[in-house]
């Protein structure tokens, strides 16, 4: 299982076939995936807000996931995100392959590198999101005539309320595209965890006060329900691309935490 789809919000039936749901034991808790076949090969699909969408952005249990994954053997993740946009070229419908991320998060934990046995670790964070899977889902989108944009900073708030009109010009004035809650720290445990990591954001809205419509969940439930058909196919579309080797540098990025596959355990 070298491959997994991280479904957020919106995101709950990956469609594969003879999907079979698996536990697996990690130092922060159990989690449940589900495997599928796509193509001959197994592929994971991990809920990221848990069963019926019960956990909310600042709840969910990001360390455990991405443990699990690690006892998986992935390598490769693609993970979905329903975000705001702070950009103007950034249309609601459309998908970003994001490259990088602000964090305005307040209460999450981190790190797996608390110290102790693991000693104190300051990981690379040159590149957040693997330039690899970047680059064929990037490739994949144009070859479907989806409308992806290239790159794109992910700015991560608290939650579960959405933002400010103030918070959203704040943003944007430092550099943000897009704004979601789940970022972080999902793409720092993955980079620490030397996972290649990628994020599909796709846009649902314009973010706070740039149109004076209140913001609401289910708006954004409603158009990542359109535009799920065209989120699942460059999913699928793009893992058969995803070569055996990795060609990128995130199994060596500097700092990296080296997680055996001890807890393993069947369902
Ligand atoms: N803000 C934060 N998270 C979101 C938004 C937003 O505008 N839209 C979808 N997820």
């Amino acid at each position: 299982m070298r491959i997994a789809i991280i479904g957020g919000t919106g995101v709950y039936d990956p469609g594969m076939l003879e999907m079979r749901e698996q536990r697996v034991e990690t130092p922060y808790g159990e989690i449940t995936v589900k495997v599928g076949l796509y193509k001959g090969e197994e592929v994971v699909f991990m809920n990221r807000h848990g069963e019926g969408h019960s956990l909310p952005p600042h709840r969910v249990n990001y360390r455990a996931n991405i443990w699990a994954l690690k006892v998986l053997g992935v390598e490769r993740v693609i993970a979905t995100a329903a975000v705001g946009s702070t950009n103007p070229d950034y249309k609601p419908g459309e998908f970003v392959i994001v490259h990088d991320f602000l964090d305005f998060t307040k209460t999450r934990v981190y790190t797996f590198f608390e110290g102790g046995e693991t000693g104190v670790v300051h990981t690379d964070f040159t590149q957040p999101y693997c330039p690899e899977l970047r680059g064929i889902l990037l490739k994949t989108a144009k070859d479907l005539g989806i409308k992806a944009h290239d790159g794109g900073v992910y700015a991560c708030t608290e939650g579960p309320r959405f933002e400010t009109p103030a918070e959203i010009r704040m943003i944007r004035q430092l550099g943000g595209d897009v704004v979601g809650m789940t970022a972080v720290p999902e793409v720092i445990l993955a980079h620490e965890a030397g996972l290649c990591y990628s994020t599909i954001a796709m846009v649902t809205n314009m973010a706070a006060g740039i149109s004076d419509a209140p913001l609401t969940h289910e708006e954004v439930l409603e158009v990542m329900d359109r535009n799920g058909r065209n989120l699942r196919e460059l999913i699928f579309q793009a893992i058969p691309r995803i070569p055996l080797e990795r060609g990128c540098r995130c199994s060596h990025t500097p700092g990296r935490l080296d997680i055996g596959t001890a807890g393993k355990k069947d369902a």
